[in-house]
C-alpha cells in the first residue's frame, strides 16, 4: 500500500470495463485480417519477457538509448534546462526517468502509467531517494486522452517518451498524440518533449532484433495468446502458433504476427473462429524513423527548435523539441 498515491489518482479515470476489453478483442479476432493490440503483450509474464528482451544481444534499442543519454548527458541537460516538470509517459518502474534526476533536477516528477500497481512501489521508493522532488503519480491510459490533473504544474513541462514507444502508433496516430502533448504545453522555453526514437537501418539488424536466436521474442509474442485466453475465456494453444517478426521495408516498420501452424478452431465465451494454416493474427507494428522524418513530424505537431543526439552507428535518436 502506498497511501500517498491515492490522492493523485484522477477521479475521472476508469479502467476499461471487462466487457469493453472483450468487445475489442473479439472484434479484432473476427476481422478478416485478425489483429490484437500490442498492449495485450504486457501481462505480468509479458512485462518480464520484455525485460528479458532488453538483455538480448540482438535487441539493441534499450542499451543504445541508455548509451546516448550517458554519452551526451551534459549536452542534453543544457538543452532541456533544470527545474522542469518531468511528465513520464508509460513510466513503468520509473527507472529510465530516475537516471535523469541528477542531470535535470526536476522540480516535479509525474509518472503516468496504465498499470497503477506497478507505479505504487516505484513511487514509494523514489520519494525516499529524492525527497526534494515532488512526485505525483497518475494511473491513466494516456493513449486516448491526456487529461492532467491540477496537481501537475503548468510550468516548464517536459514530456518524456523514451524507448521508441511512439513507434507503436501508426504515423497518423503518432501525429495526433504529439499534438495532444503540444496542447498541454506553454510556448517556447516553457515546454518541450524528450523522445527516444528507433531509426531506419538494414533489414537484417531489425529482423534479428525482433526474431532472436533464443526465442525470447517468440515467447513474448506467443504469451499474448495466454493473456487473451484469460481475458476472453478463449482456448488458444500457443503450440499451434508460430512467431513472425520482420522488417517491412515499404511500411518502414517491424511487424509481429502469430501464424497458425495448421488449421485451428479457436473458441471463446460467445464466439469462435476457424484459422486456416498460414493465417495470421497481427500483434504489433514498431515504426522506424529517419532524422528528417522526425523533424517533419514534430513540426507538423507544433514543435520547433529540434535537437537530436545519436549513437555512433546512428541506430537510435534521442530528440528534444520546444513548443512553438
Ligand atoms: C516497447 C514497443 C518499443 O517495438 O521495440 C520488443 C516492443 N516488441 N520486441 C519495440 C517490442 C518486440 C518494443 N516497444
Amino acid at each position: 500500500m502506498a497511501p500517498q498515491l491515492a490522492h493523485a489518482l484522477p477521479q475521472t479515470w476508469q479502467a476499461p470495463s471487462e466487457s469493453a476489453i472483450r468487445d475489442e478483442l473479439e472484434a479484432g479476432l473476427m476481422a478478416p485480417q485478425a489483429a490484437v493490440s500490442p498492449k495485450y503483450l504486457y501481462d505480468a509474464l509479458g512485462s518480464k519477457l520484455f525485460e528479458a528482451i532488453c538483455e538480448l544481444p540482438e535487441y539493441y534499442p534499450t542499451r543504445t538509448e541508455a548509451g546516448i543519454f550517458e554519452t551526451h548527458a551534459a549536452s542534453i541537460a543544457a538543452t532541456v534546462g533544470q527545474g522542469v516538470t518531468l511528465i513520464d509517459l508509460g513510466a513503468g518502474n520509473c527507472a529510465k526517468a530516475a537516471r535523469l534526476f541528477p542531470l535535470l533536477q526536476p522540480r516535479q516528477y509525474v509518472p503516468v502509467d496504465i498499470s497503477a500497481d506497478f507505479l505504487h512501489d516505484a513511487v514509494a521508493n523514489l520519494r525516499q531517494k529524492f525527497p526534494d522532488i515532488a512526485i505525483d503519480a497518475i494511473a491513466q491510459d494516456f493513449s486516448s486522452t491526456l487529461n492532467l490533473p491540477a496537481t501537475v504544474s503548468r510550468e516548464r513541462r517536459l514530456f518524456f517518451y523514451p524507448g521508441s514507444s511512439l513507434g507503436n502508433f501508426d504515423p497518423d496516430q503518432a501525429l495526433q498524440f504529439l499534438r495532444r502533448m503540444r496542447q498541454a504545453l506553454q510556448l517556447g522555453e516553457a515546454g518541450g518533449v524528450l523522445l527516444g526514437l528507433d531509426l531506419v537501418k538494414p533489414s537484417a539488424v531489425l529482423d534479428a532484433a525482433y526474431d532472436d536466436a533464443l526465442g525470447v521474442t517468440a515467447a513474448f509474442n506467443l504469451n499474448l495468446l495466454n493473456h487473451v485466453n484469460r481475458l476472453l475465456g478463449a482456448d488458444f494453444n500457443a503450440r499451434h502458433w508460430q512467431h513472425l517478426g520482420f522488417y517491412n521495408v515499404a511500411g518502414q516498420r517491424v511487424e509481429m504476427h502469430l501464424e497458425a501452424r495448421h488449421d485451428v478452431l479457436v473458441r471463446w465465451d460467445g464466439g469462435h473462429r476457424m484459422f486456416r494454416q498460414g493465417e495470421r493474427i497481427h500483434t504489433e507494428n514498431s515504426h522506424k524513423f529517419s532524422p528528417e522524418g522526425i523533424v517533419d513530424l514534430l513540426q507538423r505537431a507544433g514543435f520547433g527548435d529540434c535537437r537530436m543526439w545519436f549513437d555512433p552507428q546512428r541506430w537510435f535518436a534521442v530528440c528534444h523539441a520546444r513548443a512553438r
